[in-house]
């Protein structure tokens, strides 16, 4: 059924995993993701950015997982705007079928993000949606922002607590040291192990700790939580891509922070390094062909498998739902 994030987060928190929230843009990402859902049981949380919704229409998206809804009867599914830019586009998605909602508007004034995000919660519970929010910023691209990695800020633990009290979010995106994209740290910051690859800095679990400790209960949601699956990268680099260092954030720590107050984990890169890399292979390898169910098929199989392993090794969500 289509439900808010309310129970699953509750579940989440008390239970030491996280809901994934994968990103989706088309047919065959609803498919891949839930299908993996409904053969894992476990709950899931679909997000449509801005983006999504001026690439493929707010409408189309709705259906598609509505289609998912009816496909996935056994588990629990969300529907979530990612990166609600302003009131009228979280408005929008509320009318239009939504069941939870993000306010962005970490990158403004402290006073002035509280008071986006109260006027979203209003609206948002008035219509029984869930509200997302933001403190502290991000480095990396979502949307047509940039904020480059100078400008980025980790979240100021003392700030939560009136944050949360004044807004009435329901819950709350911080910055630990994720980014967006595929490039989350650069090669100088990080370390080499011995075998040659490069390590990225840790996350700040102190601040997450922190963050926690003055929000007992409260879920907490990491952003920008790619892993940059390696063979991905290869795969696109073998058949004519060119990513050189793209690096994402060890699987190992958001293992971590999905056995804390973490309940909600955000992929999308990892899905587009997947579908890009499948679709490049197969282009390589089959110079003939020129149906596309023939390329789209195998994407949507490995992104499915991708989100299994996500399911079952990362989040610790597989047979929650
Ligand atoms: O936060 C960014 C997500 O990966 C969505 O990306 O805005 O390009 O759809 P997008
Ligand atoms: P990634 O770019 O790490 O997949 O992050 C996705 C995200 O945070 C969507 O809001
Ligand atoms: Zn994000």
């Amino acid at each position: 059924p289509l439900v808010t994030s309310k129970e699953m987060f509750e579940k989440a928190y008390n239970g030491g995993y996280a809901i994934g929230a994968f990103n989706v843009n088309n047919m065959e990402i609803v498919q891949g993701i839930t299908e993996a859902c409904q053969e894992e049981h476990a709950p899931v949380i679909l997000q449509v950015s801005k983006g999504a919704r001026a690439y493929a229409n707010h409408t189309y998206l709705v259906k598609l997982v509505e289609a998912a809804v009816e496909c996935c009867p056994d588990i629990p599914i969300v529907l979530h705007l990612d990166h609600g830019p302003d009131f009228e586009t979280c408005k929008s998605c509320i009318d239009g079928g939504f069941t939870s909602v993000m306010i962005d508007a970490s990158s403004k004034p402290f006073a002035e993000n509280i008071e986006i995000t109260k006027r979203v919660v209003e609206y948002a519970h008035d219509h029984g949606v869930v509200v997302e929010a933001e403190l502290g910023t991000l480095a990396g691209i979502e949307d047509e922002v940039k904020v480059a990695a100078h400008e980025a800020s980790y979240t100021r633990p003392e700030e939560v607590e009136e944050f949360v009290s004044k807004t009435g979010c329901d819950s709350l995106a911080i910055a630990i040291g994720t980014s967006h994209g595929a490039y989350k740290f650069k090669p100088e910051q990080c370390t080499r192990n011995e075998q040659g690859i490069l390590v990225p800095p840790p996350l700040r679990f102190d601040v997450l700790k922190e963050v926690s400790r003055r929000l007992p209960g409260f879920p907490i949601v990491l952003h920008g939580s790619s892993s940059v699956p390696q063979e991905y990268v290869k795969m696109i680099n073998d058949h004519g891509g060119r990513m050189p260092n793209a690096i994402g954030v060890p699987e190992e720590q958001l293992r971590e922070a999905a056995k804390l107050s973490v309940c909600k984990i955000n992929i999308d890169s990892d899905l587009r390094l997947a579908m890009t890399g499948t679709i490049r292979q197969f282009m390589e390898e089959h110079p003939d062909k020129f149906d596309p169910r023939e390329y789209l098929k195998p994407a949507r199989a490995n992104i499915k498998e991708l989100v299994r392993h996500k399911l079952v090794d990362v989040l610790g969500c597989a047979g929650k739902a």
